[in-house]
């Protein structure tokens, strides 16, 4: 409320770093949707124990790119931004802007499956699906407006969303050490061919 976004250490009070985390860090869901989501993983894995089969879990980032759904909270900010240029509006930025996410283009997300489905040594466990470089949500709000129309610059609103985390972002390397898969669009060329990709109804 104060406009501090950053949590403190919950120890020493301390301001904290950010880091990339690896899949072998214990999972610790703080609303709803993560807990779906690890829950999945959970059901799938209880499966593979049953069945004796392998099971690779992808855990995909902040996926963006063409025809994302359009007018939804549900399609990710990169669209929800989208679509509110798309109507001559700045986008809103919540917070202070400094939150940060790792946004993947869709087209490597979509070649991470195919390399973990074909791969000749099936992968076991998680796997994080992302491009390793983590922006701000206002870089991609900018980038964005940029692209589309520079006059409407985001409008950093504060605020916040209930059972948001500050920082997520985590480490590919698993993914790429063990299927061989690299992203290969930079965010500066996906988020300008965005600008202008068509969006889909949802
Ligand atoms: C994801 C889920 C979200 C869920 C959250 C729980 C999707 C698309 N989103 O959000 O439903 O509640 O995990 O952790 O699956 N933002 C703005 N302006 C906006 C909308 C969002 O600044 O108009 C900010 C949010 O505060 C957040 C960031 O953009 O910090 C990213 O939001 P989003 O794209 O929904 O992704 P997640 O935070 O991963």
């Amino acid at each position: 409320e104060d406009g501090n976004y950053e949590p403190p250490c919950p120890v020493c009070g301390e301001s904290l770093e950010a880091v990339a985390i690896t899949e072998d860090v214990a999972c610790d869901p703080r609303n709803v949707y993560a807990a779906t989501k690890l829950h999945q993983e959970h059901l799938a894995f209880a499966f593979g124990a049953e069945h004796r089969s392998d099971v690779t879990a992808l855990r995909f980032h902040n996926v963006y790119g063409p025809r994302m759904p359009q007018l939804t909270p549900y399609a990710g900010v990169a669209s929800i931004f989208l679509s509110a240029l798309a109507a001559g509006v700045a986008p809103n930025v919540f917070e202070d802007g400094g939150q940060t996410r790792d946004f993947v283009h869709v087209i490597d997300v979509a070649a991470s499956v195919c390399a973990a489905l074909t791969s000749e040594a099936p992968g076991n466990g998680a796997y994080n699906v992302a491009s390793g470089e983590p922006r701000t949500v206002l870089d991609m709000a900018t980038a964005l407006a940029n692209a589309v129309d520079p006059a409407l610059a985001p409008a950093v609103v504060g605020g916040w969303r209930e059972g948001d985390v500050r920082h997520v972002f985590a480490s590919p390397k698993r993914l790429w050490d063990a299927f061989g898969c690299r992203p290969t669009v930079p965010f500066d060329v996906g988020v300008s061919e965005l600008a202008t990709a068509p969006l889909r109804v949802a």
